[in-house]
């Protein structure tokens, strides 16, 4: 039996959004708040599989950092580091990467979607997942919450735990994933309601980020695509551009989307988003100025991420020690 604890990562890439705090990471500080055994990782290493400037890679890790704690992420109760600082990741990722198959990796959906497009596919591409696979063994992680399109990737990182389990004997717990996000709740682009609100989308007005000014919010929210009836009614397949406000309203108020079409009556769509817009700024203001108090304190991150560094090593290095052991090394 291990000891119940919950990694996750994110990549310090692009804005946070709305869709990523509603589904991610409010979630993560509601377990850290309930008193779980909590590992956050900014898995910069994930970051690098594709082209990127060094520059805005290192800014990006502060800012992830500061937008972190101003979603209250709180470093007396959670881990919080930056991956590259623990060499053990990839020593890790090695050693699975030898019990892991080229056919395996070939085969999971992101790879297959994301190397389309790519003349020259990277290896790191390709082996991502099990470095992916290797965060989370290292920390013998129980629970890993993810979104849907992560599952795949679990699934991996639990055939590498059982194999390397059976082949030399019990190391890792099988992480489980916590899947955070259903179709009904995923937010969807505030432009095209049939797809998700994305950090990669090219059309910023798409998607609310988290630092977004309250004028900025406001107006995105005013153009979101609706359709031509009036009334507020929750009805995802034949309204989604309406159902996605009601979606967004009620992830952040914990309200039912029916107990809020009702509230709501009489109300029409034009007004509704000024209610929602409403709803957005008075969740997001106090992150956003958090954010800019702490992104002007540098060394104080640094220390954050220090300090879990040196948190996040204690735990990597009981593992690492045992995995060296039983492999021969
Ligand atoms: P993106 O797709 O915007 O690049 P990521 O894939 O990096 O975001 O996702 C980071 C986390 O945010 C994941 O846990 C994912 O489930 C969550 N997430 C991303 N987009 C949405 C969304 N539109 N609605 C709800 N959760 C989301
Ligand atoms: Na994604």
């Amino acid at each position: 039996d291990y000891p119940k604890r919950i990694f996750s990562g994110i990549q310090p890439t692009g804005n946070l959004h709305l869709g990523n705090y509603l589904g991610a990471i409010h979630k993560w500080t509601q377990l850290q708040d309930n008193g779980e055994n909590v590992v956050f990782s900014i898995v910069d290493m994930h970051s690098i599989t594709l082209p990127h400037d060094p520059k805005e890679l290192n800014d990006n890790v502060l800012k992830m950092t500061a937008t972190l704690l101003a979603c209250g992420i709180d470093p007396k109760k959670s881990i919080l580091f930056q991956q590259s600082t623990i060499a053990m990741h990839v020593q890790l990722c090695w050693v699975l990467g030898c019990i892991t198959t080229l056919a395996r990796l070939g085969h999971l959906p992101q790879f297959k979607e994301k190397s389309q497009t790519l003349k020259n596919v990277p290896l790191g591409l390709y082996i991502y997942p099990v470095l992916q696979a290797a965060d989370i063994l290292l920390y013998k992680a129980t629970h890993v919450p993810v979104g849907q399109d992560q599952v795949q990737h679990i699934q991996l990182a639990q055939d590498l735990a059982f194999k390397f389990n059976r082949t030399y004997g019990d190391t890792f717990p099988m992480p489980r994933s916590l899947v955070n996000e259903n179709a009904s709740q995923r937010i969807k682009s505030l432009r095209d309601p049939s797809k998700k609100m994305s950090k990669s989308s090219k059309d910023s007005k798409s998607r609310l980020d988290i630092l977004d000014r309250p004028d900025e919010l406001m107006e995105k929210i005013k153009k979101a695509v609706t359709d031509c009836t009036s009334e507020v009614t929750y009805e995802p397949e034949e309204r989604p551009g309406v159902a996605n406000l009601i979606s967004i309203h009620s992830m952040l108020t914990g309200k039912s989307p029916d107990q809020i079409c009702s509230e709501v009556e009489g109300l029409n769509t034009g007004k509704y988003k000024l209610v929602v817009a409403d709803l957005v700024i008075e969740k997001l203001t106090p992150i956003r100025e958090e954010f800019s108090r702490l992104i002007k304190e540098p060394a104080y991150l640094q220390e954050v991420l220090k300090n879990g560094r040196e948190k996040a090593t204690e735990i990597a290095s009981d593992c690492w020690y045992e995995v060296q052991h039983k492999i021969g090394f």
